[in-house]
């Protein structure tokens, strides 16, 4: 089957959405995004894509987005809107779309993720349980190196970055080759039902990350474990709903005993190797100045 012309990426302004779109591009692909109203991130993705508003929460607002695409690049970015919505934008799509990549998490591939959670494992039940004419692959990702941006408000402010589970080991992915293996999986035959697990090339603890951000950056830079129970407080202020936030810690705490799973699924999808935290690092070294 040949390659679908036209694209539509979800939570396309988010960290995967403009590298999803620049390789679409390059593959030849026609590319829309579906953006929020006044989204301030716009400009982050690249000129040629054309730009659909409209709120995945409110799945009629998303119709003329879809009209006449023939791959979708989903990325669902809620953690509790209702079942019910995903199931009807999942419909929309498989009325128009013949490919579809699912961006989800190694919280699934590891059994960790129940499939009645309302995230990643319920949107892929959804896909397997209610689709039929899709050909669909998913992209059970690590975190992504971009979640070290979290990291750059203390980097600036003084050096010190006190958060929990310093030791905690993570396969991070650049977010940028994510996005090239789902391009591959959505412009080139063979990945239908394939359940890919994304990750970066090496493990490294969150500590370690800090330090080659102040190696890159030119800063000695300090780590300070706190306790779980602080960063949780913020999670939940953040909309983390409490549960989430618990098996996210809970996760990191077993990350400092037990170092996450990695893969090759970078090189093996795209033919070109996995980029390195310190190539994440100097890239987006700006940020942490
Ligand atoms: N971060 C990780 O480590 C990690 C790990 C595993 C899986 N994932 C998955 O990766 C996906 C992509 O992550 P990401 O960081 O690129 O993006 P994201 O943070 O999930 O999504 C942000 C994007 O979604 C848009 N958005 C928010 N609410 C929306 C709505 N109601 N309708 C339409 N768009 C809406 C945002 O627009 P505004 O800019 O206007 O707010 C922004 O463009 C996530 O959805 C998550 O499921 C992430």
């Amino acid at each position: 089957m040949s390659a679908p012309c036209k694209v539509l990426i979800t939570a396309a302004t988010g960290n995967v959405g403009p590298h999803a779109a620049a390789h679409l591009l390059e593959a030849g692909v026609s590319v829309r995004a579906l953006v929020l109203k006044d989204d301030p991130h716009v400009g982050r993705l690249p000129e040629r894509v054309e730009i659909f508003e409209g709120d995945l929460g409110v799945p009629d607002s998303i119709d003329a987005a879809l009209e006449g695409v023939k791959g979708v690049f989903w990325m669902w970015p809620f953690f509790t809107l209702g079942t019910a919505t995903a199931l009807t934008v999942l419909k929309k799509i498989e009325k128009q779309a013949r490919r579809l990549v699912l961006v989800s998490s190694v919280g699934v591939h590891i059994g960790l993720e129940p499939r009645d959670n309302n995230c990643h494992a319920y949107l892929e039940g959804l896909v397997e349980d209610h689709t039929s004419d899709l050909e669909w692959t998913f992209l059970r990702t690590t975190g992504f190196m971009a979640n070290a941006f979290g990291f750059a408000p203390q980097v600036r402010n003084g050096g010190i970055v006190r958060f929990p589970y310093g030791a905690a080991a993570r396969t991070s992915v650049h977010e940028g080759d994510l996005a090239a293996v789902g391009v591959r999986a959505l412009t080139s035959d063979g990945h239908a039902g394939a359940r890919y697990l994304v990750t970066g090339p090496e493990s490294l603890t969150q500590k370690e990350q800090l330090r080659i951000i102040g190696e890159e950056t030119g800063r000695e830079l300090e780590w300070v474990d706190v306790h779980a129970g602080a960063a949780r407080e913020q999670m939940v202020a953040a909309g983390w709903p409490p549960d989430y936030a618990d098996g996210a810690l809970d996760y990191f705490e077993r990350l400092t005993r037990e170092p996450e799973v990695g893969s090759d699924v970078v090189r093996e999808v795209t033919g070109r190797p996995a980029r390195t935290f310190r190539d994440w690092a100097r890239e987006n070294a700006d940020a942490f100045r």
